[in-house]
């Protein structure tokens, strides 16, 4: 309800479709509507009447939204502005605004321009980035009330926090910012439930427990290869590499994807499991994280499937090697790029077998090495993800159909390390959420995982979503799968991390505060900045945050740095 004069405000009343036929209002004229909304929100209208702007709809005062996107904004002596370039929901109250400014870069960019025609490109270009960025607001903000249900789970005060940053575009510092007495008292109110002291911190900042693993805050480096592993060992890069990371203050650190025999690489470069001679050279790494810092390692494994025997991340990414290529396995004899990557082999019943065996001792060594947790990557397009989609599972046998049959084999591989890995150590899943490609993983398909991946003892689930196929169209934005992480905590009730273009405390505090995931992953900021926990610590002058003691001259430096900044800039 937004107050728009002192005696009208606008009420926008939204429903769930099968709520709305169970009340029979898909049968009620617009009067009738009218007179229920009316009773039903008698309590909040406090006397007030309600009245509909929408007579001219002939009967009834409900739509649904219409979404419009336009790839071209002008034709000959024609330009579109408004809903009619653009539709941002109603629930963000924004249709008006863009429109407008619409109008107003119109006249400015024709009237600046050597002709009509390079005027109405200007205006298309700028105007078109403003109305991606609020049309993707507003499309969070309607996912959020159509699937309201979802919520119910958390507590009031978590529930209206939630709510009030739905959008994505309104972030804790920003709320803060209009009410920090609300914010502040609901970041005590959170350290309270997470059993800190009683003082007001930021929600990145709070302590988190994993089955018998504690974390001391939310930021975790998300994994990233490396490609400087030689015959699969992890050298002195890694050892600089993680060891950088774990000082830097982030609560969790993953390894890159680490191959669990010498077929299942992605590139030669990339580190593997499968010897002893790997398992002593990560046993190094691990003991150097855990001797000086706070932070807890996770070891990620995988097999790369048909996206296997591959060039360098630095190369051609996915393009088959120039020589020395190795046989590819996978649920189904399908190349990644057609004409492009090497055929795989469709694997059988044995492969699967012996498959199954080598992330099971690749499970065994981690232990051995000391790892504090662990990842089976069901995700990007790799092999056990390509048992999981569709488009790349074509089987027609036990392991191949309806989402029961493809989850088959990796819930298999998942069970037969569970068993061996100690339940009080977490067992993560990094999984695809979709596949941002038509014939895809469904959102049945996807909770239907999320659910069997939690029965057969995922501690955390690692939300990421797409790289199944070389044709996917993923639309990208800031926290862009945030909502897939969000989804699976808190429909089926299991821990999430979300990761992609989370690159501000503000995201992190702003997710974990509303509940959207548990964990934030973070990969290409901790590839310009190892110490992005650091960082946020000091410019957030948040004291706890342990910093080893040889950098603490550097803290004391950034925050004094930070303090003048702001003293400069003055109060906002
Ligand atoms: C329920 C609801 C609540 C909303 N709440 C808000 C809010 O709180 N804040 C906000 O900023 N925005 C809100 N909006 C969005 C906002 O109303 C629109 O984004 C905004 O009106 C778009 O302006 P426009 O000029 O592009 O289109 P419109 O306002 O739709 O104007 C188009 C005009 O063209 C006329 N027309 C259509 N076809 C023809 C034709 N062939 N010949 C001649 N005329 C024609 C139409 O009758 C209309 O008058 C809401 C929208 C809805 C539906
Ligand atoms: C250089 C690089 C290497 C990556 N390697 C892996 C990997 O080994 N395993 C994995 O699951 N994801 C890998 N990813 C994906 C990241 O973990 C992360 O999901 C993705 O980069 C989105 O996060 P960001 O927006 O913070 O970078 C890699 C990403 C980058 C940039």
């Amino acid at each position: 309800m937004v107050q728009v004069s002192d005696d009208v405000s606008t009420v926008i009343v939204e429903t769930r479709e099968e709520t709305w036929q169970a009340h029979g209002l898909d049968r009620c004229t617009g009067e009738q509507s009218i007179a229920f909304c009316e009773s039903l929100f008698a309590k909040y209208l406090g006397g007030y009447r309600l009245m509909s702007n929408a007579n001219h709809l002939r009967g009834s005062a409900w739509l649904n939204f219409n979404r419009v996107l336009c790839g071209q904004w002008h034709h000959q002596n024609i330009v579109l502005i408004g809903d009619a370039a653009h539709t941002a929901h109603f629930g963000i109250g924004s249709g008006t605004k863009l429109a407008m400014e619409d109008a107003m870069s119109l006249v400015a960019r024709v009237a600046r321009a050597d002709d009509v025609q390079a005027g109405l490109h200007a205006y298309q270009a700028e105007r078109s980035l403003e109305a991606l960025k609020l049309q993707s607001a507003a499309r969070n903000r309607m996912e959020w009330f159509e699937n309201v249900a979802r919520y119910a789970i958390l507590e009031p005060r978590q529930f209206a926090y939630a709510l009030l940053t739905g959008s994505q575009r309104i972030g804790h510092a920003n709320l803060k910012l209009r009410d920090s007495g609300f914010v502040e008292d609901y970041e005590r109110w959170l350290a309270r439930r997470s059993g800190v002291p009683d003082a007001a911190r930021p929600p990145m900042f709070l302590p988190f427990q994993l089955a018998g693993m504690g974390l001391a805050n939310r930021v975790v480096v998300s994994p990233m290869a490396q490609y400087k592993a030689v015959d699969g060992v992890p050298g002195d890069w890694h050892l600089m590499h993680y060891g950088a990371r774990a000082i830097g203050g982030a609560g969790l650190l993953f390894t890159e994807m680490t191959c669990v025999s010498p077929s299942g690489r992605i590139t030669p470069g990339c580190t593997g499991l499968w010897n002893e001679a790997q398992r002593d050279a990560w046993r190094r790494i691990v003991a150097f994280v855990h001797a000086e810092s706070s932070a807890k390692f996770c070891l990620q494994i995988g097999h790369s499937g048909r996206k296997g025997s591959t060039q360098l991340g630095w190369e051609r990414i996915d393009y088959p090697l120039d020589a020395d290529n190795w046989p590819l396995l996978a649920p189904s004899a399908l190349p990644y790029m057609t004409g492009v990557s090497q055929t795989p082999r469709e694997m059988t019943r044995g492969d699967m077998d012996a498959v199954r065996d080598e992330f099971v001792r690749a499970a065994r060594f981690a232990l051995d090495a000391g790892f504090d947790m662990l990842e089976l990557h069901l995700a990007h397009g790799y092999l056990l993800a390509s048992f999981l989609s569709p488009l790349t599972n074509r089987r027609r046998d036990h392991y191949g159909g309806d989402v029961a049959a493809r989850l088959r084999f990796p819930l298999e591989v998942f069970s037969a390390v569970r068993a061996i890995w100690p339940g009080q150590r977490p067992l993560s899943a990094r999984i695809s959420a979709c596949d941002w490609s038509e014939g895809g993983l469904s959102e049945e398909d996807l909770l239907a995982i999320a659910g069997a991946l939690k029965r057969a003892g995922a501690d955390v689930l690692d939300v990421s979503t797409g790289q199944t196929v070389a044709d996917q169209r993923p639309v990208y934005g800031r926290m862009w799968q945030t909502p897939f992480a969000d989804r699976i905590r808190n429909e089926i009730g299991i821990p999430t991390i979300a990761v992609g273009n989370i690159f501000e405390a503000d995201h992190v505090n702003s997710i974990i505060a509303a509940g959207r995931a548990d964990l934030c992953a973070l990969a290409r900021p901790h590839l310009s900045n190892p110490a992005w926990t650091l960082s946020a610590a000091a410019e957030q002058k948040f004291q706890e945050q342990c910093w080893p003691e040889p950098y603490l001259s550097g803290k004391a430096q950034l925050e004094r740095n930070l303090e003048r900044a702001a003293q400069a800039v003055g109060p906002v």
